[in-house]
Formats: C-alpha cells, structure tokens, sequence
C-alpha cells in the first residue's frame, strides 16, 4: 500500500489548478441512467470515487468511456441489472444515490444499504422516506433497499435536515415522476446545483436548486446532454489552507470563489491575506503569524464539513485558544487524535474541539481514516518538523486528485512510496 512521505517547512509558493468537484461529479454520473441516450461529461477528476462510481454502472449495464483526460461518455441505452451490491456500497457511501435514477429509469431497484461509517453513523432514513413520498413500495431486506414503482408520482416532501445525497436522490427521482414535487428544506449545496443544472439539460424541469425548496415538475423522458462539472471547492480551500499553514504564496486557479465565502472570511479574520480574483484565488501569509479563530460547520452557505479537518490542522499554528465545533456528523474528529501524536494541544468536548495552538508540530508516522482527515494529516506534515508518514492513502486517492504532483509543483518535499 501507498504512503506519502513528507518532510514539513517548506513555504509553498507558485500556481496550482483545481480540479472538477468531486461530491457534483458522482450523482452526476448516476443520473446518466435517467436517459437512454449518450451522455457527455467534461471536468471530470481522475479519482478512485469516481472510478468506483463507473465500476458500479458497468455494472448495471451503463457503457462508459474515457473521450479525453478529463471527459466522459456514459450510455444507458440498455440496463441490464437493478442492484448496486454491498461491496460497492461499502466502499463509498455516495452510490447510494444510484437508488433515485435507477428507479426511476426502470421501475425498479435493489440498492445496498451502507451500514456505518467512520465520521459518524450516515443513515439514509431520508432517501428512503422521500423516494417513498413519490410512491415507490419500499421494504428493507437482507440489508438491501428494495423498491418498486411503475411511475412515480410528485410529492410534496420536507427534510428533517438538509441531505446533500437525498437531495439529489429525490432530485433524481422526481424528474421523470407524475406531475410536481416539491422539496422543502432541501440542500443548498453548490453541487446539488450542478446536479439540477445538469437534469436541466437533459429536459428536466427544475426550479428553485440552490434555495430550501426545490420544485420539479415531471417530464416524460430526458434526453441525452454534455455538461462541464463544476471546480471543486473543497480541493480550492485545502490548497488554500496547505498556502497558510507554510506561510507561502499560492495563487489557486480554477477555483469558484463565489463558493468559498464561509472559507475565506475566517482565513482572512486569521490573518491570512487572501485576494480573490475571477476564478483565481491567491493566498499568501498565514504561519507563522496566525490568530485563533472559532468555527462552527454547518450546511451551505454555512462553513463546510468537509474543511474542518484542515482547519484543525490550522489552527494548531495560530497562538492561542481556538473553537471548533462540528454539527453535521457526530463523529468527525478522528485526525484529532493524530495532530495530538504530532504535538498539537486539543481537547475535545463533545461536538467541540478545543485547540491550544502555537505548538511546534513534529514530524511522526500517522493514519487517516477517512479522506478529509488524511488531508489534515498532509497539511500538518507540510508544516511540521522532520518527516511525517502518511499511511492508508487510498483514502486521498479516493477525493484528491494528484494531489503529491500538485503540492510538489508548489515546492513541498512530498514522495509516494510504495513498501
Ligand atoms: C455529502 C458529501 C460529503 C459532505 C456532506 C455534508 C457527497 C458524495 N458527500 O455527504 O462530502 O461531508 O454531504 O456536506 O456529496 N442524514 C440523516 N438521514 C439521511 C441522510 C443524512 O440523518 O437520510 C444526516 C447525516 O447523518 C448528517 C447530515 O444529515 O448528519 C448531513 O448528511 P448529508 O448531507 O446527507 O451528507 P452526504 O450526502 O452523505
């Protein structure tokens, strides 16, 4: 297995791009199924999720093909099978928006339910009981979501909270359902934007993506479309953050700044001096002259999840007290404990971290256990004394891509080994 090897102190300084969003690519690619013309998808990042992502439609019979480094072609023209088994569930959590389109294109559906996962217990209560709301006959079984409907009705649905996946699950559902839906407290996350965008293009008929109630009405059948992904905003803010934490110079390209607001006023309030430019973001300062900061998680347009862990990782360089406090999943502050093996001071209460920063970091072998962590882990490297040992890398594989070529290109000393 892959490890990154890191030797930290070096100020990063140069350009760097950023690739297409990984979280709008998958249900993108699943949405693939709702038409049985071609597909073409541009902005496409080279990552394991992705690959799995294709692995899981191969399997149901999608054909797909890469048309050039970044670019897809998927063709649903035949499904062939209705279930999306256990093992590829398992591996990633976001196939389970397979469930919305495939039922939604065939009437039918067997999808695995994804069981636990690292940063927290993730159920999928709200994908059911939406796609239920549309009518579909749904019982649990051998651990499969099984579901039935000749066509689905439009609902008037309400999350209990904002789902990003049931969302687009529902999104994905209603499309080519009876008449109208309308989904009450819906995610507004710039990748169910994408999504909606997408659906768009291909004949759906979508108003409201972005705001807390999204309205579809139901169309007869989608057509076949191309579409660009949008950049990602969580690569752009680790980039940012790997910027801050080494006291460099980064300019950031491609990045979409309209979505990163949350990011940059607390990068700015802690000290680091960001200038956002049209689609380019260039971030320099930072380490060593830090200030602690307090941040809550919340969904768009709040601060996002899945940059908390790099903040961390932050703000164990800003002296003094630092609040971090994670409201979206209950169980997201496993890099917590490999920062402390590093030297960082954090206390955790509950929901809340509570970090003494201005430490020294040293350099230490560490595991990751989940994708965001793993990048927390590298930027603490990036900023730490010594060398620092990243195992499991599979897990930035599966969300970031290239990520060792891109810091090296900005002067990290950052090796993959392969033992
Ligand atoms: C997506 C992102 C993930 C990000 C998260 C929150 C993808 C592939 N993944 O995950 O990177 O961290 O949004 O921004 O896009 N919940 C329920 N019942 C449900 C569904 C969710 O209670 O049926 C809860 C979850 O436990 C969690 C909260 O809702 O506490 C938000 O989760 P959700 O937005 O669904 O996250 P994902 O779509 O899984």
């Amino acid at each position: 297995m892959d490890k990154m090897l890191i030797r930290g102190g070096v100020k990063l300084t140069g350009e760097v791009p950023v690739s297409g969003s990984k979280n709008a690519t998958l249900p993108i690619l699943m949405a693939a199924l709702l038409t049985d013309e071609p597909v073409r998808i541009r902005n496409v990042p080279r990552l394991r999720d992705v690959a799995t992502a294709l692995a899981l439609l191969n399997g149901l019979g999608v054909e797909s093909r890469w048309t050039g480094e970044h670019e897809i072609e998927l063709c649903a023209a035949r499904v062939t099978s209705h279930e999306a088994p256990y093992e590829m569930v398992k591996t990633m959590r976001a196939s389970f928006v397979v469930l919305g389109p495939l039922l939604a294109r065939t009437g039918r559906a067997r999808v695995s339910t994804p069981g636990g996962c690292a940063i927290g217990a993730r159920p999928v209560n709200l994908h059911i009981s939406g796609i239920r709301s549309l009518g579909a006959r749904i019982q649990l079984r051998n651990g499969y979501v099984e579901a039935h409907a000749e066509r689905l009705s439009g609902a008037r649905i309400w999350l209990d909270t904002p789902s990003v996946g049931a969302t687009e699950n529902i999104l994905m559902a209603a499309v080519t359902a009876r008449g109208q839906t309308q989904l009450e407290n819906a995610a507004r996350e710039p990748e169910v934007q994408d999504l909606a965008r997408f659906l768009a293009s291909m004949g759906a008929k979508i108003y409201g993506a972005g705001s807390h109630v999204i309205e579809v009405e139901g169309v007869e059948r989608l057509h076949g479309a191309e579409h660009a992904v949008i950049a990602d905003r969580i690569e752009a803010g680790s980039l940012a953050v790997a910027a801050a934490i080494t006291g460099g110079d980064v300019t950031i390209r491609n990045t979409p700044v309209g979505q990163l607001d949350a990011v940059l006023a607390k990068l700015r309030e802690m000290g680091v001096a960001v200038t956002a430019g049209d689609g380019t973001l260039r971030v320099s300062g930072g380490a060593p002259a830090l200030r602690p900061v307090e941040l809550r998680t919340l969904p768009y347009p709040g601060f996002p999840t899945d940059l908390q862990a790099q903040m961390m990782a932050l703000v164990t360089q800003a002296a003094g007290t630092s609040v971090i406090t994670e409201t979206i999943f209950e169980n997201r502050f496993m890099h917590a404990l490999e920062l402390m093996r590093m030297g960082a001071d954090i206390v955790m209460k509950g929901p809340t971290a509570i970090v003494h920063g201005g430490t020294r970091l040293q350099g230490a072998p560490v595991m990751a256990t989940d994708l965001r962590a793993s990048m927390s882990l590298i930027l603490a490297g990036l900023a730490a004394e010594n060398v620092t040992e990243i195992s499991r890398v599979y897990h930035l594989d599966r969300g970031y891509e290239a990520l060792d070529k891109k810091l090296a290109s900005l002067g990290a000393r950052i090796e993959r080994v392969n033992e």
